[in-house]
């Protein structure tokens, strides 16, 4: 064949169907039994792909209706991914120093969204100092679940310092969490909640959502045990600084400090904090209705060296890490403060002003400024 016969034989279809051995059933019955219709379609198709004379504006606006209906992120599995393999990829590549943190969040949540009838909703409270990954580690699980990850309608980020900032207008907030909770569940029962900056929660606002973590099958005809809520806060970080100091004064590796010693030390930590917000005497706490402390460890140098690394990546300054030179690594780390004893052991501020002294290291260009 040709593509003169083909042309020839496209031509002679056009001008004579043949609905009786058609290449598409449903359009040739349409051709049949409604020949109107299709002769109104045939024409907005052509003015559409063809640039012919004339568009029907009753028929674009079904297509758009019909688009919007397969494009609108809804409560479905086109949507919610639970991407587990990427989730562990992600935590293990992109996050650093927390050897106590990657593992552990994958298996808790792949162990919740591959069972269909969890006895619990998934609660975990994630607790460090400053820049050492709460809102890093969020990111990627939100990412892993849900394809529009932080922008998805069915994960919400709520920041207590915005949302809550006064202490007595506690019955209000109450109000307002629990009918967000409630509205938001009944809409998708895997929405993922992230409360962030707990501890300046006004003190009792967190134990509101106690009921959605308890054990009952329905609240109200609501199931709640689908979801999951991450909480964050400082709480406990002096604690975990303290402990990490020990341990490598004791001349011991930090991949060494083990999860069940750091967990007590938090869960006594965080009942006893001097901050009375977020989890102090919280119902959550007393009830063990959180599923895991994530204890978030301080920051050495190296892993700074690693966050300056990826920033410049990102800024597009490099292709891969390893291309940026240790000068350059060296002059961003002399921007930012190391304490925690003589030793100097572990970034004040985490990796978080990282980004910020970088561009004020590097200004606009990619060269370091001298
Ligand atoms: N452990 C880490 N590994 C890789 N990058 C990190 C790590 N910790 C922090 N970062 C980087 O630093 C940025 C700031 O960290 P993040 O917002 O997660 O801190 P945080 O623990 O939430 O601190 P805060 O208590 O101040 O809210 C992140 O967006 C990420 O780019
Ligand atoms: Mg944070």
């Amino acid at each position: 064949m040709t593509l003169r016969t083909v042309l020839l034989s496209l031509q002679a279809l056009l001008a004579a169907a043949e609905p009786d051995d058609p290449q598409d059933a449903v359009v040739a019955q349409q051709y049949k039994e409604h020949p109107e219709i299709f002769r109104r379609t045939a024409l907005h198709w052509t003015s559409v792909f063809a640039k012919g004379p004339k568009k029907d504006k009753e028929l674009e606006d079904k297509v758009a209706s019909l688009k919007n209906m397969g494009f609108e992120e809804c409560c479905s599995e086109r949507w919610i991914i639970h991407n587990v393999t990427g989730l562990r990829a992600n935590l293990e590549q992109k996050l650093y120093g927390q050897h106590l943190v990657g593992k552990v969040v994958a298996n808790h949540i792949q162990a919740h969204v591959r069972n269909k009838n969890p006895h619990k909703a998934l609660a975990l409270s994630f607790h460090g100092s400053t820049g050492t990954g709460k809102n890093h580690v969020s990111r990627i699980i939100a990412e892993a679940l849900y394809k529009k990850g932080l922008h998805s309608k069915n994960v919400h980020l709520i920041s207590s310092t915005k949302e809550f900032p006064h202490q007595e207008m506690l019955p209000l907030y109450k109000d307002r969490l629990r009918d967000m909770i409630e509205k938001q569940v009944k809409i998708c029962a895997q929405s993922l909640f992230i409360f962030d900056e707990i501890d300046k929660m006004p003190s009792g606002l967190i134990d509101t959502v106690k009921p959605y973590l308890d054990y009952h099958e329905h609240l109200n005809g609501v199931n709640y045990r689908q979801a999951i809520f991450l909480f964050l806060s400082n709480a406990g970080s002096n604690a975990i600084i303290k402990h990490s100091l020990d341990h490598f004064r004791e001349g011991k590796r930090r991949e060494e400090i083990q999860l069940v010693d750091m967990e007590n030390i938090l869960a006594k930590a965080v009942i006893n904090t001097d901050t009375k917000g977020g989890l102090w005497h919280s119902e959550l706490i007393a009830k063990h209705l959180i599923t895991a402390f994530i204890p978030f460890l301080p920051l050495t140098r190296k892993h700074v060296q690693d966050c300056v690394r990826d920033v410049l990546v990102t800024k597009g300054c490099y292709r891969r890490p390893k291309e940026v030179s240790q000068y350059t690594v060296d002059n961003v780390l002399k921007e930012l403060t190391f304490n925690s004893g003589e030793e100097q052991l572990f970034s004040v501020t985490g990796c978080k002003r990282v980004a910020e002294k970088v561009d004020f290291v590097m200004l606009d260009s990619c060269k370091v400024e001298l």
